[in-house]
């Protein structure tokens, strides 16, 4: 199998254990520092990158996982941060810290994908597995739907 990915749009080769979490390849390899680690068990979400358009756990995906495929993340979701989720989280004042944000947004972004006009239980449900500490989740929810407009 090729060790080859795409982050982002460019084409990278892999060159460390295809068992490290795509997590350390994304943020210590190649330095996109924007996906954070929170739990590092799968459990809070704050890691969450998309896989060929997919929402994943970069903790527990192995960067092997990703050969062949496209990952992208935060720094990759709009060249110029004009993602209708991004100008919803700046207008809303989402982040409080802002440690989960980029994952919020990453799982907010998978879910208009599959689902432009969701209703506030569909957001809630999509959501749930991002936690947030400082407890944004209330203007989370206000963006997603300003965005989804
Ligand atoms: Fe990956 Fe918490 S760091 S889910």
């Amino acid at each position: 199998m090729s060790n080859t990915l795409t982050v982002n749009g460019q084409d990278h080769t892999v060159d460390v254990d295809g068992n490290m979490p795509l997590l350390w390849y994304l943020r210590d390899v190649l330095e996109l520092t924007g996906t954070k680690y929170g739990c590092g068990m799968s459990l809070c979400g704050a890691c969450t990158v998309h896989l060929d358009g997919n929402a994943v756990r970069s903790c527990m995906t192995p960067v092997s996982a990703a050969f062949g495929k496209k990952v992208t993340t935060i720094e990759g979701l709009s060249p110029d941060g004009s993602h209708p989720l991004q100008i919803a989280w700046i207008k809303n004042n989402v982040p409080q810290c802002g440690y989960c944000q980029a994952g919020q947004i990453m799982s907010a972004a998978d879910l208009l994908e599959r689902n432009p006009d969701p209703s506030l239980d569909e957001i809630h449900a999509a959501m749930q597995g991002n936690i947030c500490r400082c407890g944004t989740y209330l203007r989370i929810r206000s963006a997603i739907q300003d965005a989804a407009k």
